[in-house]
């Protein structure tokens, strides 16, 4: 018996160490310490030894089994940290193969243009202010002299809010002047760019949605030469030195003398295109001397005080910037298009 146990001894050992893995060790196990395992087995026979034999047997049995665990114990560790080192290895990083470059997106060309814009007026001493898009009806036209019946306050054109049409989605960065005169002190120079809404239909050079920039100086003295040599010197940087301009008369509510300016068209140089339908000049914004009415609505005194303001239709500046045809790209958001400045 003592043979036997320790043959038991000497194979279970070198079987622990050949185990190939931790579920291979656990078989081992069993078919040594389990209940139908080999020791048992030796064991069980102990019931036919003499009186003497039985404690030394059984304390060598005990040392058999007391070796064997200890053995399984170590070579569980041992397998443990083998396999956790491949774990390693089999999922290393190769922190040298060339990574997926990541697309970096740009800024939107009508965003450009306006950067461009406040970085002109920036320079000329304005200040930029936002403002909200859904208005007072009486700021988008009461406060700038388009009274009730102003064919501008129609519902067919204005998206208003409520049946009394005091809320609205501002038709226009306009009411800025406004929220300007009612907030800040004087002299103000300010641009305030923005979204505005209008009922129209969406094709090449419509859309309900579009950007205009307001701008308005008031001061001491103020006059319309001011607001031709300012609004000269923007065009220049915006489409370069020597870029012609013309004023033609117009008429909004808010100034007086209104009027339109062009710019000469970049394509023929006045001679008359496609691109300007034949006029050689093509729209850029609306401007005027602020009616003396709507500046006495601000408590502002006209006798001292005298101001200008104009209003530019961003998309088409940015379109004559970038020289795009079609005013539903700058909004489709098509990255083949955008990627393109
Ligand atoms: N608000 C006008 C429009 O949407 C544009 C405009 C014209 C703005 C003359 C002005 C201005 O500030 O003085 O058509």
């Amino acid at each position: 018996m003592k043979e036997q146990l320790a043959k038991i001894r000497a194979e279970a050992l070198a079987a622990f160490d050949a185990a190939a893995d931790s579920a291979a060790l656990d078989a081992l196990r069993v078919q040594y310490l389990g209940k139908k395992g080999e020791l048992t087995a030796v064991l069980k026979m102990m019931g036919g030894l003499s009186a003497e034999e039985r404690p030394v047997m059984g304390q060598l049995a005990n040392e058999v089994r007391a070796a064997l665990e200890q053995a399984i114990e170590a070579t569980a560790k041992k397998l443990e940290a083998a396999a956790l080192e491949q774990q390693l290895k089999d999922e290393a990083l190769d922190v040298t193969i060339p990574g997926t470059p990541a697309v970096m997106g740009h800024k939107h060309p009508m965003y450009i243009a306006l950067d461009e814009i406040k970085d002109i007026f920036i320079g000329m001493g304005f200040t930029v202010l936002d403002g909200p898009e859904i208005e007072l009806a009486e700021l988008n036209f009461d406060r700038l002299n388009a009274e009730e019946g102003h064919p501008s306050r129609d519902w067919s054109d204005t998206f208003y809010f409520d049946e009394d049409s005091r809320v609205m989605l501002r038709s226009q960065t306009s009411p800025m002047q406004v929220r300007a005169m009612d907030t800040m002190d004087l002299p103000i120079r300010i641009v305030a760019p923005g979204r505005v809404y209008r009922k129209d239909e969406v094709d090449a050079t419509h859309s309900p949605m579009f950007h205009q920039v307001e701008g308005m100086v008031i001061d001491k003295g103020v006059t319309m030469a001011d607001l031709k040599g300012t609004l000269n010197t923007v065009v220049e940087q915006l489409y370069g030195e020597g870029t012609k301009t013309r004023f033609r008369p117009h008429h909004f509510p808010f100034t007086e003398p209104s009027c339109e300016m062009d710019v000469q068209c970049h394509k023929c140089g006045g001679e008359g295109c496609p691109t300007c339908k034949g006029e050689g000049w093509i729209e850029l914004l609306g401007a005027g001397m602020i009616h003396p009415k709507v500046l006495k609505m601000a408590g502002i005194d006209t006798e001292v005080y005298s101001g200008w303001a104009f209003g530019i239709g961003l998309e088409r500046t940015a379109m004559r910037r970038f020289k795009i045809a079609d005013l539903r790209l700058i909004f489709e958001n098509d990255i083949r298009f955008l990627e393109q400045f």
